[in-house]
């Protein structure tokens, strides 16, 4: 293929940008997005804060918009993501215990409901772990409510939308490690008891090396019967920039269950990072990280 997304389609995958709403009237941005991506993730506009911004009154107008626009160009759809410790709207901030669980899972049911058949795949929980050597959860009011708050999200996910997959989605869990092996003990558990999970997020925010066994965890994951995705790619700039994003795409080609990458953006200039991370430059220009993605993606 000679474009992200007809090269990975090949390859039986997809390959996703995460979009910002009020970038789709920016002509260079979407010129590249139509051209080169065939899946879409809201950076923000599906998060708690923009869709239920006061209690029970829900926005979706800036994740119709990017929704819209993607599918009808044929690209699928991520959905990120339900439930967070971060960029809750004031109100849940100020919740606690059954009254926030009571609001937590109805989020969860409307927004997935509302969305029901036009989401790949859902991010149900992000960031529920620790980062350090403990395996723990992370601290939050949703954890407060009782470790079993993942549980009841995923399965309010799957009642409200019973074809969109299920993902739990974390970053600093690239490599084997004790927060990836706390989040692969869970799923493991999770296929025990039945909880409906069916694929696990790995952000990979990267710096400027890449887990030597990066695949290796991967296919850990795979073997527990999930699918897995890479979902918020971005590698710093430098001498091995375009090296991890091939090293990347190579092991997600490996692992059979590894359905897709999402990258997270488009251009540098459009980065939550200041390190310009992504596979365009500011000006739109492909950079040699795009050419060693686009090269691994149409190898063997
Ligand atoms: O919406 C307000 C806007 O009204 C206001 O004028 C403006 C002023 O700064 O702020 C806007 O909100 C910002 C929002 O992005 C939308 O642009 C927030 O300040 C800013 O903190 C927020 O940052 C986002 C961040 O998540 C929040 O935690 C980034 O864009 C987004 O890339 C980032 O994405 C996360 C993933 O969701 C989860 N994994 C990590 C990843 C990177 O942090």
């Amino acid at each position: 293929g000679t474009t992200l997304g007809a090269s990975a389609a090949e390859k039986g995958r997809y390959f996703g940008a995460a979009v910002a709403a009020h970038r789709l009237s920016d002509s260079q941005y979407v010129t590249i997005l139509d051209r080169e991506f065939n899946s879409v993730v809201a950076e923000n506009e599906m998060k708690w804060d923009a869709t239920e911004p006061q209690q029970g009154v829900f926005t979706f107008g800036n994740g119709d918009r990017i929704v819209n626009h993607a599918r009808s160009r044929g690209m699928s759809v991520r959905g990120h993501t339900l439930l967070w410790h971060a960029q809750q709207p004031g109100w849940a901030q100020n919740l606690s215990g059954g009254a926030l669980r009571n609001a937590a899972i109805n989020h969860v049911t409307r927004v997935a409901s509302y969305y029901r058949g036009r989401i790949h795949s859902w991010d149900v929980v992000n960031e529920a772990f620790a980062d350090g050597g403990n395996g723990a959860r992370r601290d939050s009011n949703l954890q407060r409510t009782g470790n079993d708050w993942i549980d009841a999200a995923f399965r309010a996910a799957r009642a409200a939308d019973p074809g969109a997959r299920l993902c739990y989605n974390d970053y600093n869990t690239d490599g084997i490690n004790a927060k990836s092996t706390a989040v692969y003990n869970m799923v493991r558990d999770f296929k025990a008891r039945g909880v409906p999970i069916d694929c696990v997020g790995f952000q990979s925010h990267l710096g400027t090396t890449l887990p030597g066994d990066y695949q290796a965890n991967l296919q850990r994951f795979a073997d527990l019967g999930v699918e897995v995705q890479i979902t918020e790619l971005d590698v710093a700039q430098g001498a091995n920039q375009a090296n991890i994003y091939a090293a990347v795409t190579r092991a997600c080609l490996a692992v059979a269950r590894c359905t897709g990458i999402t990258v997270w953006g488009i251009r540098d200039s459009d980065s939550w990072r200041d390190d310009n991370p992504l596979l365009f430059d500011a000006n739109g220009t492909r950079k040699p990280a795009y050419t060693a993605t686009l090269d691994a993606l149409n190898a063997g």
